[in-house]
């Protein structure tokens, strides 16, 4: 635990090594990382390095529950992988219960020594690590969003779910301060990441275009924009070229985005944007951004569509043409009946009308080591019963949701498409969807219900968007494909925490293939025991 102050006030938070945001981890392509993880606090950690495709090495994911058992208190554990092909901005944080508000960090991997990026070489590479500030204990939050269960009544208590509100910081990791400095002339990259648990962002920096170039550790083509928008979980590179002059101020900042009718607050983060020179004079004005409102789903949907990869001879899109496994799982919040509550409905949330429960011992163990009675493979590949899923807000039963630790299983190698359908019921929102141990390619997104005869038609296989989460639009859909190429057990999830709290989670299973190099390697021996 470490005192922390942000934003005039203070509390002893869980940080890694005392640092808030944590350290930053610089490795090149095809590094193997050992990070010990010792654990000093009362609660049981795990650590999650998102986007790391981790072939192979399941067991250093870090799911809790999911890929490895808990750290206890005075317990350590050796992560060991290596970034196979993996070059780019990713990041790393707890993923047991809400502790990631506090314990994330950046992961910045250079290409192998001597291979350039594929656009001109930036004069420096600044991190910018969006995060939040909670006034209250973040444990705290965490009985209140499992006590909403109890709680909820139809809608208008829903912008209590967040109280109290965080507050949101910019955190320019590796410069200190709220400051950005710049010098003319100069081109600059910003390795962009969203540690925030529950809030979509915009970020802009008035007066300045941004160039994407990667997002989510994947190159993409340039693409020239004033406002990027980024999701819990996502990462983005930008190209940043300082046109103005030495003493000049621009404000940078980071605002909420809500594909949603309603929204729960509207928090806006600030840091400054300055040129450094000789003649510093600091009596300029800061030149303040024009932020979109926080329902811009217009800005939000051009920025998405725009986005394509790179698609080069060195870095070619490797979208699967054909498809073994089609899935249709619906994505969203419900309500059970809860003859024990107050209201007689229960939020929860589910895929397929699934609501995911958290297994007691780790599902790569019970996969690995056959144990039984902890998972079932028998997730449904459509949802379980019919209804219009993007129907106006409705609590009947009909949003009832079974649960189960159900997972779906995948020969190795096979390709899969998933369309993840957003719902209507109770509240429309945009969910970042998150797959562990892969990349997938967004191939088409839409709105309304999917259409299987029509949507398919205007897929993008040549060269969509390559990434490892992905906004599910409010009241539409996104199809995703992948190739099942790395043995293990793979959890896919919102990344709104609040949302995974409730249920808006299931895993895959994926066996191993019968050639050389296409198994599970042997669990580490001091996989933590549950
Ligand atoms: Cu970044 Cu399962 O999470």
């Amino acid at each position: 635990m470490t005192n922390t102050t942000k934003l005039c006030s203070s509390k002893p938070i869980v940080t890694v090594n005392g640092q808030f945001p944590g350290p930053t981890i610089v490795a090149r392509e095809d590094d193997t990382v050992l990070i010990k993880v010792v654990n000093h606090v009362k609660y049981n950690v795990s650590i999650h390095w998102h986007g790391v495709r981790q072939l192979r090495t399941g067991w250093a994911d870090g799911p809790a529950y999911i890929t490895q058992c808990p750290i206890q208190p005075r317990q350590n554990y050796l992560y060991n992988f290596t970034l196979t092909g993996q070059r780019g901005t990713l990041w790393w944080h707890a993923h047991i219960l809400w502790l990631r508000a506090t314990v994330h960090g950046a992961i910045v991997i250079l290409p192998k020594l001597g291979v350039p990026y594929p656009f001109p070489k930036p004069y420096k590479e600044k991190t910018i690590v969006l995060g939040e500030w909670w006034k209250s204990d973040v444990e705290q939050l965490i009985n209140e969003a499992t006590k909403m269960e109890q709680l909820l009544t139809p809608l208008m208590h829903i912008p209590s779910m967040v109280t109290p509100a965080p507050s949101l910081i910019v955190l320019p990791k590796l410069y200190g301060g709220y400051g950005l400095p710049v010098r003319p002339g100069k081109t600059y990259m910003l390795r962009i990441i969203n540690a925030a648990l529950n809030e979509e962002l915009f970020f802009k920096i008035a007066g300045h275009k941004l160039t994407v170039v990667e997002v989510d550790a994947v190159y993409t083509k340039p693409y020239k924009t004033d406002t990027v928008l980024i999701a819990p979980g996502q990462t983005t590179n930008v190209l940043l070229t300082a046109n103005a002059n030495t003493g000049s101020k621009y404000m940078v900042a980071a605002t909420t985005f809500m594909d949603a009718p309603i929204s729960f607050d509207n928090v806006t983060a600030t840091a400054t944007l300055h040129y450094i020179g000789h003649t510093v004079s600091s009596s300029k004005k800061t030149v303040l951004a024009s932020l979109p409102q926080p329902n811009a789903t217009l800005v939000s949907s051009k920025f998405i569509k725009s986005l394509r990869s790179l698609n080069s001879r060195e870095y070619p899109a490797k979208v699967p043409t054909t498809v073994d496994h089609s899935l249709f799982f619906t994505v969203g919040l419900g309500a059970n009946p809860c003859p024990s509550c107050n209201n007689g409905i229960r939020l929860v949330a589910g895929i397929n009308n699934v609501t995911f429960t958290m297994p007691e011992t780790a599902l790569l163990q019970a996969h690995y080591f056959n144990i039984s009675h902890v998972f079932t493979d028998d997730f449904p590949a459509k949802p379980s019963n019919p209804y219009n899923y993007t129907a106006p807000v409705d609590q009947s039963v009909n949003a009832a949701t079974m649960t189960g630790t159900k997972l779906y299983r995948l020969p190795y190698n096979a390709t899969v498409q998933i369309i993840l359908q957003n719902t209507a019921m109770i509240l429309s929102e945009n969910h970042p969807f998150h797959l562990h141990g892969f990349n997938f390619f967004e191939v088409g997104r839409g709105l309304g219900n999917f259409n299987p005869e029509k949507d398919p038609k205007r897929f993008n296989l040549v060269d969509p968007v390559e990434r490892n989460t992905v906004g599910v639009p409010a009241g539409g859909w996104t199809a995703i494909r992948f190739i099942a190429d790395n043995p293990g057990v793979w959890f896919m999830h919102c990344h709104l925490e609040i949302h995974t709290t409730w249920g808006l989670k299931m895993a895959f299973v994926v066996d191993n293939g019968h050639g050389p190099d296409q198994s599970l390697l042997p669990p580490p021996a001091d996989l933590p025991k549950c």
